[in-house]
């Protein structure tokens, strides 16, 4: 056998299981439930569900897909397209499957990231016929070591009737060591998850698996997909600059020092962007603990800025990639990779105290945010883990541009057309025009602060006259609820946001 497979397939009895893909892909039935390794485009499966979107052309079945978030390989779209998918959970990233899910084609299941493993334990969700799961090796013990996210790889292998090993080969060996394996007993029969800073190791460096469960091994060549984030822009940069602002207020007050306080970031650009930030700013030593890490953290390395980093997947783009896995000995001690429910849980963020930053698609006047669906109705990707974060940590800030679409969107309105994160989750609210510090603050003095800080000019005028007619009436939280979604409406009739008596000042 091919020494580069016997260096990776180390338990000698997993030999004779090597299948092809298509092999692999023909015993998935229409109906069942698959649990796939993947988080934002990191580790995940690749041949299997390929073959298995193959297949979809000489025969109609469907399938539960479970991951740990999005994938990369274009599987998302490939089966959305295919037609092979009846329910989607917990996460999602892609434009076609974007679009199936809002044409009401296939059910997406928007999930709090740490509330899956949870609820497969509990037998809550489908039982997962056959994980199939991306991995570097499996060792002579039969661990087997993920590649680039851990994701809710484990909960797959341990719950699974069937377990599919995809080994890649191209994802560097060099990857063994970096994971930290730790499982959760039932609720209720549980001690407290003995985890105390950012770096410490409380697992193993791979998953436990019962062999007899391992139906078949796929060997796989391919790196991951890159990243489609994209580089910092001015607005971005601004935003960056008002975080760091905010930063050196709280250090002023003696609430931080110059370490800062572990650090989560979310994905996409803005969150990568503002990161990015850090680079020229007084800010060292610091520690990341997260869920996804971007470009920006690998950059943060780069520059001496970050001493350890721990999150449960590695999204980078093209260029970052090839940088970072020709010199992956580099950044090893200073990395752990874990499960998403030990990233993105409760008790490990309170415990750290955090300080989380998330995007957002748009904030209302009194800080409730909407991260997830576009007009109210549409799903964009789905809530992923900012909600365990913004809930728990030390400091809930989300970012966004003050305007989407060239300004006919503001992303400050009067009332947020769909609900993440309630005024209570959130603490600090960042768009290019400044931040607005929302600690302490009751909903009459929020809405003041987010429009003087963060709405767009072209917009703040329209904002007060909503808020001064709104307190008019009265209410904790004044609204007139006849107009609280005439924002919403004005758009898709007249294609913006601003009222014509405003648009002076454009
Ligand atoms: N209404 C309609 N569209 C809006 C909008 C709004 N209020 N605000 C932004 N958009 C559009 C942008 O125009 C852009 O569209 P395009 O793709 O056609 O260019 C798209 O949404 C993405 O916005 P962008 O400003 O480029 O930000 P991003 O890449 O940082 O993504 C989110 C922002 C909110 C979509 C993304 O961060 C997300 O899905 N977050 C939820 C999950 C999460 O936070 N996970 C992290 C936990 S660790």
């Amino acid at each position: 056998m091919d020494k580069h497979i016997t260096e990776r397939l180390r338990m000698n009895d997993l030999h004779t299981r090597i299948v092809s893909a298509d092999e692999a892909a023909s015993w998935i039935q229409d109906g069942m439930t698959l649990g796939l390794s993947g988080f934002t485009r990191a580790g995940d499966a690749k041949a299997v569900p390929t073959s298995l979107v193959e297949r979809a052309k000489t025969e109609t079945f469907k399938v539960n897909i479970f991951t740990g978030a999005s994938l990369g390989f274009d599987l998302d779209k490939l089966m959305a397209e295919a037609g092979i998918i009846n329910k989607r959970l917990p996460f999602q990233a892609d434009p076609s499957m974007r679009k199936k899910i809002n044409d009401g084609n296939l059910y997406f299941v928007d999930q709090h990231l740490s509330h899956t493993a949870e609820l497969i334990r509990s037998e809550v969700l489908d039982p997962i016929d056959y994980a199939i799961i991306e991995a570097v090796a499996i060792t002579e013990e039969g661990l087997i070591i993920p590649a680039t996210s851990v994701g809710n790889s484990s909960i797959f292998i341990e719950k699974a009737r069937n377990v599919i090993i995809e080994l890649n080969l191209a994802q560097p060996a060099e990857l063994e060591g970096l994971h930290d394996i730790y499982s959760l007993n039932e609720q209720g029969k549980r001690g407290p998850i003995m985890l105390t800073s950012v770096n410490e190791r409380i697992g193993e460096i791979g998953i436990p698996v019962d062999p007899a469960k391992i139906k078949g091994i796929v060997i796989t060549k391919s790196l991951d997909s890159s990243s489609t984030i994209v580089p910092p822009d001015e607005e971005t940069a601004q935003m960056a600059a008002h975080l760091i602002t905010f930063f050196r207020e709280e250090v002023k007050a003696g609430r931080l020092t110059n370490e800062l306080a572990p650090l989560q970031s979310g994905i996409g650009s803005i969150a990568n962007a503002v990161l990015h930030g850090l680079i020229d700013s007084e800010f060292e030593n610091l520690e990341v603990y997260s869920e996804v890490l971007q470009d920006a953290v690998f950059d943060l390395f780069d520059h001496g800025k970050i001493r350890f980093a721990s999150a449960c997947s590695i999204t980078l783009s093209e260029e970052k990639m090839n940088e970072v896995y020709a010199n992956l000995e580099k950044y090893r001690d200073k990395l752990i990779l874990r499960p998403q429910e030990i990233s993105n849980h409760p008790e490990l963020i309170r415990r750290l105290g955090l300080l989380s930053i998330n995007t957002a698609l748009e904030a209302d006047i009194y800080g409730n945010i909407n991260s997830t669906h576009v007009s109210g109705t549409k799903m964009m990707n789905g809530i992923g883990g900012s909600g365990d974060f913004a809930r728990n940590c030390r400091t809930a800030i989300f970012v966004t541009k003050s305007t989407a679409k060239n300004g006919t969107i503001s992303s400050i309105v009067p009332f947020a057309s769909h609900v993440d994160h309630t005024e209570h989750d959130v603490d600090i609210l960042v768009t290019e025009q400044g931040y607005a510090d929302l600690r302490g603050l009751a909903p009459r003095e929020r809405a003041l602060v987010i429009i003087h800080n963060c709405a767009h000019p072209m917009y703040k005028e329209q904002l007060l006259q909503y808020f001064e007619e709104a307190s008019l009436r009265g209410g904790q939280t004044p609204h007139i609820l006849e107009k609280a979604f005439s924002w919403h409406t004005r758009l898709a009739d007249q294609g913006t946001m601003l009222e014509k008596q405003f648009s002076f000042s454009l």
